[in-house]
């Protein structure tokens, strides 16, 4: 992406990462989870904000659902309006981060180079967590019956019916949703922010 602006100048904060990180107890980060639809990516998100606030961290979820309600309801589901939706919600989880919050993300995220540029962007900050079932299994929960819509040719481009989705080749975490139920996979979850962002 080129910046239209022209006669813009960045300025410097008077406050660190560390600084930041030192007094929240914990690293800002942020928590990429990918995974396809019914994976259980908002169950987990969701449980994990709450339980990372019990534990008196700061931290907040974007959620797909939620995102393309607001500052992406301009969005649809083409593979340029998904690239579109995760570099929009890539800069504001970095802003966050930088703010020091632990932000978890909750997208699809089909695309690989997408991610990437995420990742480029949150450098050390971020995190790419895999949440992980099969498509057989995803379909066969189906939470919000959007699957049966899809075989029945009524949603275009569903991931994993008519549209892609590229799993991640070398995520931090890889959380198998159809092997372990959700308190195992919260726990998991939580073991890897304790051992790599928190700091007290
Ligand atoms: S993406 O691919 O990352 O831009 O998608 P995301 O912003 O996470 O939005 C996914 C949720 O939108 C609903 N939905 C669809 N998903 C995939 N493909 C199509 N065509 C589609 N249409 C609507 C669906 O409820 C997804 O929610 P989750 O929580 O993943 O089930």
């Amino acid at each position: 992406l080129t910046v239209k602006s022209t006669n813009i100048q960045e300025v410097d904060h008077l406050l660190n990462a560390t600084t930041r990180a030192w007094r929240n107890g914990h690293h800002g980060a942020v928590i990429w989870f990918t995974g396809l639809s019914g994976a259980g990516k908002s169950t987990l998100a969701m449980r994990a904000e709450q339980r990372l606030f019990q534990r008196g961290f700061q931290t907040y979820v974007l959620d797909g659902d939620n995102v393309r309600h607001g500052l992406n309801a301009d969005l649809g589901f083409t593979p340029d309006d998904r690239t579109e939706n995760i570099r929009r919600v890539g800069e504001v989880a970095s802003l966050f981060a930088n703010a020091g919050l632990i932000v978890i993300t909750s997208f699809i995220s089909p695309y690989r180079a997408d991610r990437e540029r995420v990742r480029k962007a949150a450098g050390a900050a971020f995190h790419e967590i895999h949440i992980k079932a099969d498509l057989a299994v995803c379909e066969q929960r189906d939470p919000k019956g959007l699957y049966r819509k899809a075989r029945a040719g009524e949603i275009a481009e569903f991931t994993g019916i008519s549209a892609p989705y590229e799993p991640p080749e070398n995520p931090q975490l890889v959380v198998d949703t159809s092997r372990h139920n959700i308190e195992e996979c919260l726990e998991q979850i939580m073991r890897y922010v304790e051992s790599t962002i928190a700091l007290r």
